[in-house]
């Protein structure tokens, strides 16, 4: 190498260097950032009326989980507006005469997984018989058994929910 050759060769500028991984930094970030807001408002929701093998699951789980208390035909429990001796509710119906497809996916969820949590899906000191099934079935066969309930729905019911689920999603 000759002393011209050597002098072309300019040092490199460090904070060029910071310059250009703080841009490849914040490039990544905003990538990640859109991806995890895209995923989070998506339409698309984890309980599929549509999707026959989840159904499938669903209507197995419900009959071995939930008919007991809200009917062979998710027609709840007789009377189930009328408060019980033990000053509870009786368990809705699931089908389009109950208020299930009043509330979004995730509150649905919430309330097969963790039960009527006082504070939370239910007014302070609130007592339910609803059980928590969290112990008892995995999150798949939760949105399964609210995939195989929406699947019962006529469809002004089933739009109704999906627009209120919708809504849910985009106030987050
Ligand atoms: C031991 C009886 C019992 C079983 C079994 C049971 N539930 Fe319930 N469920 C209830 C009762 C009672 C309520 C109403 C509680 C209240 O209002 O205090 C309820 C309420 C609910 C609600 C809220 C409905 C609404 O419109 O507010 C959902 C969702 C629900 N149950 C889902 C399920 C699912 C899914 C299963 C099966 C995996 C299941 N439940 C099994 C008794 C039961």
């Amino acid at each position: 190498m000759t002393a011209a050759h050597a002098n072309e060769s300019r040092p490199r500028r460090p904070e060029m260097t910071y310059a250009f991984w703080g841009a490849v930094a914040l490039a990544v970030l905003l990538l990640v950032g859109t991806l995890v807001s895209a995923i989070r408002n998506s339409p698309v929701s984890l309980a599929d009326p549509e999707n026959t093998a989840q159904v499938a699951l669903g209507r197995a789980v419900y009959a071995t989980h939930c008919a007991a208390c809200h009917g062979v035909r998710l027609e709840g429990q007789p009377s189930w507006r009328d408060r019980l001796a033990n000053g509870r509710m009786p368990a809705p119906p699931h089908d389009a005469t109950g208020h299930t497809w009043h509330h979004p996916d995730g509150v649905l969820f919430g309330i097969a997984k963790e039960g009527l949590v006082p504070g939370k899906y239910a007014p302070r000191g609130y007592q339910s018989d609803m059980p928590a099934f969290g112990g008892a079935l995995r999150d798949e066969e939760i949105w399964a058994v609210l995939a195989y309930i929406k699947s019962t729905w006529p469809a002004r019911e089933l739009a109704h929910q999906r627009e209120v689920d919708r809504q849910s999603r985009t106030r987050r």
